[in-house]
Order: C-alpha cells, then sequence, then structure tokens
C-alpha cells in the first residue's frame, strides 16, 4: 500500500538531479557587461511574422515594460521548443538504421528540452514577480488570451518547423532577440531594482542573485542565448 505523500523510483531519482536553470550563470560584472553589450546592439531585422506578434502583445498588454506583460512573453516563448522537441522526438523513430543520425536528433530533442525548461523558469519567475509587484490583468486578459497565443504561436511554430524549419528558427531568433533587448531595457529603467536582492521562490532552481537587477540581466543574456542556438540552427536547419 502506498501513502499520499508516497514518490516512485523515477520521480526519486530525478528529483535530485540539478534542473535545468540559467543556461550559462554569469557572475555580477558580466551581467553587467552583457546587459550593456545587449542594450547597444542591434536588433534583428524581424520578420513580418514576428512584428505582427510584438504588435499584438503591444496591443493587449501596452507598449510599457511591465512585469504582467513579460510574464505572457514567457508563456509564449516556451512554444517553440515544445513544438521542435515533438517533431525531432518524433523524427528520431525513423532514423533507427543510421545510429549517428539518430544520436544528432536525438541531441536536437536534449537542446529543446534543456531551452523550454530554462523558459520554464523564466516563467514562473515572472509570475512570482508580478504577483508581487505589479497589477494583475482580469481573468481573460490574464488568462486566457495568452493560453489563446501561446496555442496558436505553438501550432505555427510546429507548422513551420515540419515544412521549413529555417523559418521556425529566424521567427524564434526575432522573438529572442526582442525578449533580449526589452529585459536590457527594463533593468535600465528600474535603478531602484540594484539594491533589492531576489530571495524568491526559484533559487534552488534558478540561483539567488545579489539584487533583482541582476537576476533580470540573466534572464536577459538566457534570451542572447537561446537567440544565437537558433541563429546558427537557421544556417543549418535540418538534423544533420
Ligand atoms: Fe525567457
Ligand atoms: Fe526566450
Amino acid at each position: 500500500m502506498t501513502s499520499a505523500a508516497a514518490v516512485g523510483p523515477i520521480s526519486s531519482a530525478v528529483v535530485d538531479r540539478p534542473p535545468f536553470g540559467p543556461i550559462e550563470r554569469l557572475a555580477h560584472d558580466r551581467l553587467v557587461a552583457e546587459q550593456r553589450a545587449s542594450a547597444a546592439s542591434p536588433r534583428r531585422s524581424y520578420s513580418l511574422s514576428a512584428r505582427a506578434l510584438f504588435t499584438i502583445m503591444d496591443t493587449l498588454y501596452g507598449k510599457e515594460r511591465s512585469l504582467e506583460k513579460f510574464r505572457v512573453l514567457e508563456l509564449v516563448a516556451r512554444v517553440p521548443y515544445q513544438a521542435w522537441e515533438n517533431v525531432a522526438y518524433v523524427a528520431v523513430t525513423h532514423t533507427a538504421r543510421q545510429p549517428n543520425f539518430a544520436r544528432r536528433v536525438f541531441n536536437r530533442v536534449r537542446a529543446a528540452r534543456w531551452e523550454q525548461d530554462n523558459e520554464q523558469w523564466h516563467l514562473l519567475i515572472m509570475e512570482e514577480l508580478a504577483a508581487k509587484r505589479d497589477r494583475r490583468s482580469g481573468f481573460v486578459r490574464g488568462r486566457i488570451v495568452p493560453q489563446v497565443l501561446a496555442f496558436a504561436y505553438y501550432q505555427l511554430s510546429w507548422f513551420m518547423y515540419v515544412i521549413r524549419p529555417a523559418w521556425s528558427y529566424r521567427l524564434n531568433a526575432d522573438f529572442e532577440d526582442h525578449a533580449e533587448h526589452e529585459y536590457a531595457a527594463l533593468v535600465d529603467e528600474h535603478p531602484e531594482w540594484e539594491t533589492i536582492p531576489y530571495d524568491g521562490e526559484f533559487t534552488q532552481d534558478f540561483g539567488s542573485y545579489e539584487s533583482l537587477a541582476d537576476l533580470f540581466r540573466q534572464i536577459g543574456y538566457d534570451e542572447r542565448l537561446h537567440k544565437e542556438e537558433s541563429e546558427v540552427n537557421m544556417v543549418d536547419p535540418r538534423f544533420v
């Protein structure tokens, strides 16, 4: 008989493994330098579909950089990685006779898993901070609309990835480039965050930071690495 608190063998084996937190954890000085580099770098030339998405976000959640808007962005940000994982995992099935090829495809699956987990910590941290420090949207704008956006974006990413992976990588590079620049600007808009430590719910998973400013710098740096990953894969989009 199992008690309510029983943990199965797989759950207990996985729970002690470190989660996929920040992609590359940086110390304060590097975080400041990388944020300055992000702020100074030109934006990518965004595709039509990326611009449409940013316009929808501005229309629904305002042009102001609110934590609530970042929360919605993070919810949408995970879904291309989920779509890619799904497509690549199915593709592994058809590579059984070519072990090296299968391994390369599976490496794409693993990268997509790490990327979506990283975005998930961003999302949970934004949920936490927006609840504490920001006005919340109502149920429809705060819960239903983001789910609809995420669902539509998942379908678009999945479809592009099946038809022409480079399109999906390009759209994601645009999305991540936008996120990187928006986080860099957000930190500049909040000098008061330099002296507020981050000791929230997710320090075990994403680390503790001397300041909220550094936490947001780390997230912005993650966004840059997501962008760079997609830029590399844009040029070499097939599983080769
Ligand atoms: Fe993110
Ligand atoms: Fe992102």
